[in-house]
């Protein structure tokens, strides 16, 4: 197929542009470099510098959209609203204009468990109630709003993958690695290894007073490899009219704690922890149900251990 990615320059989509070039698809990524790298994207993929709000330019012939271009840190989309409103609502209700009028039909859109906010049970699964608490999953729940609608009103074939906490790295099979590499890094892996790469003395853990075993929040790692595949999966689940929703954990949760344990024995550093404040707008435990993804598209983890997530992340960081 010729498939449009956006935000392929970025960690997760430069893993899945690296798949779908691999499966034999012509690929185009679409990026404006504001968080992505030009060096992430892979070989065998054309690459435009530019907006979302401009890819009525490369949009004819396509047969699909990839769609990860967003703004996503929950703490920036606290303090500017309006920002996350524009780039991840207001840009992807342009881009969807512009995928009809070129009679592109087809949109796997990067979606996000912050859609669910603070759950009311565990594993979350797809119908539990969507109250987000930040203005970044608000912008991503009105997007998969959105989706809903136009496939009802215009035929669009949607699929929505709400993401729980992605780590590790991707080796393509030329050899290339694809790894995490945030200008702004708040996520707990790559903070955790910055200790034992020297760019940081301590990591903070930020709250342990939670209602959990160890009084640190509790979140689900699912591998960067295996949530790319998923993408190939809900391309071809795509179907006129509808717009489906799964969701992409591996469904075991891990405390904070838990992950620093493994990240320190991956690494061999003893990695120093401060206890620090909590972190506004964190619930306590986040965990997906990925049944739905995997009794109807047949999606599996192969990579379900975090010891491995913690390992190919560490193992990708050029030193
Ligand atoms: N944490 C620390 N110290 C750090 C970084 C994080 O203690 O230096 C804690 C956080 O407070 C949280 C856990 O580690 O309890 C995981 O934090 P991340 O920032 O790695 O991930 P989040 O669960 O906050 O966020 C991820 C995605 C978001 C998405 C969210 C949905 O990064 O984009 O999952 O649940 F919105």
């Amino acid at each position: 197929m010729k498939l449009l990615v956006t935000g392929g320059a970025g960690y997760i989509g430069s893993v899945v542009a690296a798949q779908l070039v691999e499966a034999g698809h012509q690929v185009t990524v679409l990026d404006d470099l504001s968080t992505g790298h030009a060096d992430a994207v892979p070989e065998g993929a054309r690459f435009v510098e530019a907006s979302i709000t401009e890819a009525a330019a490369v949009l004819d012939g396509m047969d699909g959209v990839l769609h990860f271009a967003a703004k996503s840190l929950v703490g920036e989309s606290v303090q500017k609203p309006a920002l996350y409103w524009e780039h991840n609502l207001g840009g992807t209700l342009a881009l969807l204009d512009a995928m009809r009028a070129a009679g592109v039909g087809r949109v796997v859109f990067s979606s996000t468990a912050a859609t669910y906010g603070e759950p009311e049970r565990s594993p979350i699964v797809e119908t539990d109630p969507t109250r987000p608490t930040n203005p970044y999953g608000a912008s991503k729940l009105a997007v998969d709003t959105a989706l809903g609608a136009f496939a009802g009103l215009y035929g669009l074939a949607a699929v929505s993958l709400r993401y729980f906490n992605v780590g590790g790295a991707y080796t393509a099979a030329d050899g290339r690695v694809y790894r995490e590499r945030h200008t702004v890094e708040t996520h707990l892996i790559p903070n955790v290894l910055a200790v034992p790469l020297g760019q940081r003395e301590a990591v903070s853990v930020f709250g342990t007073d939670y209602p959990t075993p160890d009084g640190t929040c509790v979140r689900d790692y699912i591998h960067v490899a295996d949530l790319a595949r998923a993408h190939l999966l809900a391309l071809d689940a795509c179907a006129p009219g509808e717009h489906k929703i799964y969701n992409l954990g591996s469904g075991t949760g891990f405390s904070v704690q838990e992950v620093l344990s493994v990240c320190r024995e991956v690494t061999g550093h003893e990695i120093p922890a401060v206890v620090a404040e909590r972190r506004p707008g964190d619930p306590a435990v986040l965990v997906a149900s990925s049944e739905k993804i995997k009794s109807e598209l047949g999606w599996k983890p192969e990579h379900p251990s975090l010891r491995d997530i913690v390992a190919d992340a560490w193992d990708a960081v050029p030193r």
